[in-house]
């Protein structure tokens, strides 16, 4: 088993209340026991209403905590039912997600994610940029081309991309129990790893996590590829058995 740092990043998507705080405590817990043993990074992306509130109540840190969007306007505005960058970064979010597919589905086209990026690497959060082509593009031969394109009209050549996590989440993978094949999957992060080094400022290794489907049964698998940097896990991270079952089983 290796020893590089992996990330385990659960998104919790819409889901949560202040009740769903000891999911929160059982994988802090979990995380204080497993990090002596492996280098290791467990960060939860939960809803804006969650953050504040699961910031306070969590009195001995062991993991992180994120939230999944904001508005692409610095600061405050006129923006009826926003959130921006600035306010999450208050409210105590470290770490981000922006550029997922679902809200990609809503009409966030790459120019608008790079404002995002751009807002939040300003308020000094951790990005997790998502990419990932659809089930169509997949078929027509385009998951490069479109990898390509999301990274540099979402990415300026003088952003800061060490601040980023980038995380391949194919569209077709996403809540449908399918995985992309495993040497399809190591070409394609080799290939994100590529592409940043040879157009932005990269300090040290790019980190590039893979998202869609991961659950306790196929987190072997995946184990496989020393080159994936960590995990994006959706349904699987709004419980903490599932969870932490996903992590148990990677270093078995
Ligand atoms: P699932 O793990 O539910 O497929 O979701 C993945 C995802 O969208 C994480 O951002």
């Amino acid at each position: 088993m290796t020893n590089k740092l992996k990330y385990f990043i659960g998104n919790w998507k819409m889901f949560g209340d202040f009740s769903s705080f000891k999911i929160v405590h059982k994988i802090n817990q979990f995380s204080h026991k497993l990090k002596n043993k492996h280098k290791i990074k467990i960060i939860l992306c939960v809803p804006n209403t969650l953050i504040y509130f699961f910031r306070k109540k969590l009195k001995t840190k062991y993991i992180s905590l994120g939230v999944q969007n904001c508005h692409s306007q610095q600061d405050y505005g006129p923006f009826t039912g926003a959130i921006s960058s600035l306010m999450l970064k208050k409210a105590g979010a470290e770490y981000i997600i922006l550029g997922h597919s679902e809200n990609r589905a809503e009409g966030e086209s790459n120019q608008l994610i790079k404002k995002k990026i751009l807002s939040s690497l300003k308020q000094k959060l951790n990005i997790i940029f998502c990419i990932g082509e659809t089930f169509n593009e997949k078929k027509a031969g385009k998951t490069f081309s479109i990898l390509k394109k999301q990274i540099r009209n979402s990415l300026a050549k003088n952003f800061n991309v060490n601040k980023i996590l980038f995380a391949y989440e194919p569209v077709w993978s996403i809540g449908t129990n399918k995985i992309p094949k495993i040497e399809e999957l190591e070409k394609i992060i080799k290939f994100i790893k590529n592409e940043i080094k040879k157009n932005y400022k990269v300090k040290k290794d790019v980190k590039v996590l893979y998202g869609g489907s991961v659950n306790s049964n196929n987190i072997r698998l995946f184990s496989f590829i020393p080159q994936i940097d960590g995990f994006l896990i959706g349904g699987a991270s709004q419980s903490s058995k599932k969870f932490i079952d996903i992590m148990k089983n990677y270093y078995k």
